[in-house]
């Protein structure tokens, strides 16, 4: 990964400059690069949208979501117009050819004047259907160059298809202007230092590989809990539902990097070769296994945090009789050597009791209960918990005596906390996926294979929902833990989800 690589001057155009996700996280993320004097100083920044004036009016507009979303407040006068100064904006439409060859040419006058040599990262943060006309408008104009030289890069955000058939689709529209080794897609996931130290945690230190396998780990939970419901976001999640948006990437991503084996380097591809594996592993199922091993909710009204909130089908923009998924549980099984065996529960869904992303890789019980014949009937198992957010960090539950005249077994944490080790302020992912973006290296990008892989698995579970619809929706209070089956598909193996 990048650490120790120098960084390349480089200009960076935002399709969709001026939308939601450039002022809540590209342009936060980028200010603190700056902020923090990793981004060279000539290194360039142009806004693409349809809306906006001039660059003076962009920067005001960018200036007004820093106050807003910048990682450390305040934002300071004399760091913000240092900041400024790399800022530009560009009015065009996305489907218009003729305002890319306009681009291209306002890109070469920046680059003329801050000494830039021509390199250049393309950030699509764009409506996912505008994405075909974008990279062939790109392609055409002769943004993207295949031979060495200065660079061309392209970052792609999720949702990455809807299905299989889509996904492929966008690979080939993307393959047909960009070589795969300048296709960045994103999945923020990667970029949280938490989801890093998964890797660190299992292949750095000597203690918890030898246990990490069938032998010794009973089942594994992933668990992406939001507490808040669909926001303004309801056209968006009518069409996506909790499948397509967090399970597919962020689920899956967070299993790959449990699962999958030492790479053989810790390179791009070869940490992408042993995710892949791992998605090849996973046993395919039939419809009645899907419907057996997957559960899907979806909230009515209740209360998180002490606040009443409707249900899913009175939220602004969804269908009132909506069927859509808000919630998800699906067991997976990993059919190779390390994982025959060990169900894989995930999890994921909005408007459930709080929000935490974690995995729990959850041990064996000891081979014969020792402590029986001293009046010990039962002993929580041994945890290994995987923050990722908030309050990242590392547990490790085990058992422990309490102390007094007679032998009784309490469970009890080691708790590692970032925060209390690190410091509050951990970089935001985007910023590291960023510079990881500029470069060059992938390692925490997927891989057109791995994306595909994913939506192989996804994508049966989508068609057997859709061709039997839910009776019961909605199904869980908002609030909750989400629906009652959820809680069955693992009762019926003996098994329950933890309590974050
Ligand atoms: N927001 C998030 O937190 C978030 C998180 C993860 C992924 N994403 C993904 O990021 C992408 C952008 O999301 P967003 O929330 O930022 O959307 P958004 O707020 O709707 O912004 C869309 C941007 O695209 C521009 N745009 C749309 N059509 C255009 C056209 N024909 N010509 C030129 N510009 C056009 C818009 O600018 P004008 O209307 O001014 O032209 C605007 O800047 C989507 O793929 C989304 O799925 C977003």
């Amino acid at each position: 990964m990048s650490s120790a690589i120098s960084t390349d001057p480089a200009t960076m155009v935002i399709f969709g400059g001026s939308g939601d996700l450039s002022k809540r996280k590209l342009v936060p993320a980028l200010f603190e690069l700056h902020r923090e004097k990793q981004l060279p100083p000539t290194t360039a920044i142009v806004g693409y949208a349809r809306t906006g004036e001039s660059d003076e009016t962009y920067r005001a507009e960018m200036k007004a979501a820093l106050a807003e979303f910048a990682r450390k407040k305040p934002v300071e006068e004399a760091e913000w117009t240092s900041f400024a100064s790399r800022l530009f904006f560009f009015r065009g439409d996305l489907t218009i050819p003729k305002n890319f060859t306009d681009l291209k040419a306002r890109l070469g006058a920046i680059e003329k004047e801050r000494g830039l040599p021509g390199n250049r990262l393309f950030y699509l943060a764009i409506p996912p259907s505008s994405i075909g006309v974008v990279v062939k408008n790109l392609g055409q104009a002769g943004f993207v160059y295949r031979v060495d030289g200065p660079w061309s890069r392209v970052i792609v955000e999720k949702p990455f298809g809807r299905d299989l058939q889509t996904a492929r689709a966008l690979n080939e529209e993307l393959s047909q202007v960009f070589a795969e080794r300048q296709i960045f897609r994103i999945d923020h996931y990667l970029g949280k230092e938490t989801t890093q130290n998964i890797l660190v945690l299992r292949l750095g230190n000597g203690i918890f590989e030898p246990l990490w396998n069938r032998r010794y780990v009973d089942h594994v939970q992933i668990t992406v809990a939001e507490s808040i419901g669909v926001e303004n976001r309801g056209k968006f999640y009518e069409e996506a539902g909790v499948l397509r948006d967090i399970i597919q990437n962020h689920v899956l991503q967070l299993l790959c990097l449990v699962a999958m084996e030492p790479p053989v380097a810790f390179d791009p591809d070869a940490v992408r070769d042993e995710k892949v594996k791992v998605l090849r592993s996973i046993q395919p199922q039939s419809g009645e296994e899907i419907l057996r091993d997957s559960v899907r909710g979806q909230y009515g009204p209740g209360a998180v945090d002490g606040k009443t909130v409707v249900g899913y089908r009175a939220e602004k923009d969804v269908n009132p009789m909506s069927l859509r998924e808000t919630y998800a549980a699906w067991k997976v099984q990993i059919e190779n050597w390390r994982w025959a065996g060990v169900p894989f529960y995930l999890r994921a869904g909005k408007r459930l009791q709080k929000r935490v992303t974690e995995i729990a890789i959850q041990f064996k019980t000891p081979p014969i209960a020792l402590f029986r014949q001293v009046g010990v009937l039962r002993q929580e198992p041994n945890a290994l918990v995987l923050r990722i957010q908030p309050d990242e960090g590392i547990a490790l539950k085990f058992g422990a005596k309490v102390p007094g005249p007679v032998t009784k077994i309490d469970p009890v944490t080691m708790d590692f906390r970032y925060s209390e080790f690190f410091g509050a302020s951990q970089p935001e992912a985007y910023e590291r996926l960023l510079m990881d973006a500029i470069h060059g290296d992938s390692t925490l990008f997927a891989r057109r294979d791995e994306v595909e892989a994913a939506w192989e698995h996804v994508t049966p579970l989508l068609d057997v929902w859709r061709d039997n619809p839910p009776l019961d929706h909605p199904n869980y209070e908002a609030g909750t833990w989400g629906p009652d089956a959820s809680v069955a598909l693992l009762a019926r193996d003996g098994r329950r989800w933890r309590r974050p």
